[in-house]
């Protein structure tokens, strides 16, 4: 059963500034404990200005940025300079303005053959990375909820949902909602990988998610479950971070 928590705040704005600060919290934890703290990114547009502040005062100078190790959750399959790209969003906010060692950041690769062919390099990264598991454990996972309920990368209608043995996929959401946006192939981790983090924070914001939202939180399988709802799968407690006009529901 779900170990599901809420935090609602009044808008967007204090959202990112609670996430952040509650990111700082868990980050330092396992790095004092571990002695390394591993974060999978998530991407879209909600995190943007979480991440720009644990790049600013005061967060930046309480974050041990040569033990945090900086993953991504999904990334969109295209340059990592490309607009779309979910490293370059980070790499703007956070990943180059805040002290952190290069060597400490995994861009999921997306220069290789194919989505495929990048899928199985992600992977081998995640596997280099926490060898002899059976799934690799993020001290912390940040994971958005897209409108159609997909989270990381995990389309409905696409394989990627039902991947239970691999660490990481890939899928081209558009093959099966044309409608989706940026209409690029994607490479995400699998639900194994989520289920296995030690925690999920969510951050979703705006009326628009609280369909999903609602049947993510219902007790009973609604009818038209969205994938996203696997997230009451996770061994680690998931905390939501919802504005208010998310969490009506
Ligand atoms: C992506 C994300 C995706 C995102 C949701 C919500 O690559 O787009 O990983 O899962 O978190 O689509 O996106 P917004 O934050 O833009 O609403």
């Amino acid at each position: 059963m779900a170990n599901f928590a809420k935090e609602v705040s009044k808008d967007a704005t204090s959202v990112s500034r609670n996430a952040a600060e509650k990111i700082a919290a868990v980050l330092i934890a396992a790095a004092q404990k571990n002695g390394r703290a591993t974060i999978a990114l998530a991407g879209g547009s909600t995190p943007k200005a979480c991440y720009a502040l644990m790049a600013a005062d005061p967060l930046v100078k309480s974050l041990p940025w040569s033990k945090i190790q900086i993953y991504f959750g999904d990334e969109r399959h295209v340059p990592k300079d490309h607009p779309d790209s979910n490293y370059r969003m980070a790499n703007e906010a956070l990943l180059n303005v805040a002290p952190i060692p290069r060597e400490n950041v995994f861009p999921i690769a997306t220069d290789g053959k194919d989505a495929v062919a990048d899928a199985e390099r992600f992977e081998k990264l995640l596997k280099e990375k926490f060898p002899g598991n059976a799934f690799p454990s993020f001290d912390l996972m940040l994971l958005g909820i897209g409108p159609d309920g997909h989270t990381a990368s995990l389309f409905p209608g696409t394989p990627a949902p039902q991947e239970l043995s691999r660490w990481a996929t890939w899928c081209d959401p558009n093959a099966f909602n044309p409608s989706i946006q940026p209409p690029v192939k994607r490479v995400t981790v699998t639900p194994p990988v989520i289920w296995n983090a030690a925690q999920v924070f969510v951050l979703a914001t705006g009326a628009e998610k609280t369909p999903m939202l609602a049947k993510i939180f219902a007790e009973n399988e609604p009818q038209d479950a969205p994938v996203s709802r696997l997230l009451r799968k996770c061994k680690g407690k998931v905390t939501f971070f919802l504005d208010e006009a998310a969490a009506k529901f």
